[in-house]
């Protein structure tokens, strides 16, 4: 006497269900929609990073994150808002875990603003909300973003790129004021206005 197959892949299905050869047919028909699907989205990513120049949000500009302190352009002494001799603003910040530094920087409303970070351990984010500012902070490079504050106001800045423990007490400010504000105040209070 034969007996019949134990395996459940092995055992005919019951009477009222639709036949195997159908079942497999439909399967293999599926599969080729989905990898057809993803051909399609690789090529449209491929050709559309191509043909319109997509690159990271920031530019590849590198620096030895281990002398971060000690010179160059990201010493304590230069970070915060500057000036530039054609009136537009380069705000300097070093992302570290849990904190930028500084914590808080004047910038002037209606005024290109650039700001330069970078990181001394870990990957950080840097967004503005309602603005084009987003992007992230990796060590070893410098993210530059450009924008311009139509109105004066309070924008907070919250790292969102998870860092550690403590990346969600991670987060400081950009205070936009009106350019005559921002001439009125020294180097210091322009990188002070964490402390109010
Ligand atoms: Cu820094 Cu999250």
């Amino acid at each position: 006497m034969v007996e019949p197959p134990s395996g459940p892949l092995q055992r005919p299905l019951p009477d009222g269900t639709v036949p195997e050869t159908i079942v497999v047919r439909t399967e293999e028909h599926w599969i080729r929609i989905m990898v057809g699907m993803l051909v399609i989205m690789m090529v449209i990513i491929v050709l559309s990073s191509f043909v319109g120049a997509l690159h990271p949000s920031s530019n590849v500009e590198v620096i030895d994150s281990r002398t971060l302190h000690l010179k160059g352009e990201f010493v304590e002494s230069n970070l915060g808002t500057a000036v530039e001799p054609d009136g537009s603003v380069t705000v300097r910040l070093i992302a570290q875990q849990y904190d930028f530094v500084p914590r808080c920087v004047v910038v002037p409303a209606g005024t290109p603003v650039k700001f330069r970070l970078t990181s001394d351990d870990v990957i950080h984010g840097f967004l503005l909300p309602d603005t084009n500012v987003n992007t992230m902070v990796v060590p070893g490079f410098v993210a530059e973003v450009r924008t311009r504050f139509s109105e004066p106001g309070d924008y907070v800045m919250p790292c969102h790129e998870y860092c550690g423990l403590g990346h969600q007490a991670m987060w400081a400010r950009v205070k936009v004021v009106p350019w005559q504000e921002l001439a009125k105040q020294g180097r210091f209070e322009r990188t002070s206005c964490a402390a109010q």
